[in-house]
């Protein structure tokens, strides 16, 4: 099983970044998690679009469509899902054959604050609505306060949290096979 790891920050010591890398630690040894970057993907502009998708779009879409899942850590920005995430998610949607359509997808996500963001990740669940992705209903996984959790090597080192996290993982794989 492939599953594609997106984290929806560019930052060098992202905590959502760092869940992914401990998700591909904790993942069963017949499950491959791969990560893939957002840092070349332009903003949204249906002009460049109209000429021809940038390469680094069309890399990306097609990493989402060779993948058997998507698995997503996505940060919260002012309550919602932070525009580098929202973009590249637009820019893949883009029809014919958007590589959402019937995929099945795991949400989870890391901040600093107290509700570890739970309001990005339900913002997320209905853009793949829209999208007619699978979002896992549960279990879910939100780390709050992120910054006790790793690390200054951006290792998980909570041990609850990477408990739950293999959980989360095992969950998912389980969510997948309903879809093969
Ligand atoms: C934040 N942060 C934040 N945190 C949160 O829990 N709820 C929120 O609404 C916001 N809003 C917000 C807006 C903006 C513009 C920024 C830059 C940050 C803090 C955020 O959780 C923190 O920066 C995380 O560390 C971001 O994730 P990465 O980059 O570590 O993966």
């Amino acid at each position: 099983m492939t599953i594609l790891g997106i984290a929806g920050s560019l930052r060098k010591g992202s905590f959502n970044s760092s869940l992914l890398r401990a998700a591909v630690e904790l993942a069963p040894g017949d499950v491959a998690v791969s990560l893939c970057e957002l840092s070349s993907i332009p903003l949204y502009n249906g002009d460049v679009e109209a000429d021809s998708l940038p390469q680094s779009v069309v890399e990306l879409r097609e990493q989402i469509r060779q993948a058997d899942a998507i698995l997503i850590a996505t940060p919260e920005y002012n309550y919602s899902i932070p525009g580098v995430l929202k973009n590249s998610v637009d820019w893949a949607s883009r029809p014919p054959d958007q590589p959402f359509d019937g995929k099945p997808v795991g949400i989870m996500g890391a901040s600093a604050g107290l509700y570890g963001t739970v309001r990005a990740q339900n913002h997320l669940r209905q853009v793949f609505q829209c999208l007619n992705a699978f979002v896992m209903l549960k279990p879910e996984m939100m780390v709050a306060r992120a910054q006790e959790k790793f690390d200054g090597e951006g290792r998980l080192i909570d041990e609850k949290t990477r408990e739950h996290l293999g959980k989360f993982i095992k969950a998912m794989v389980e969510w997948v096979g309903r879809f093969r």
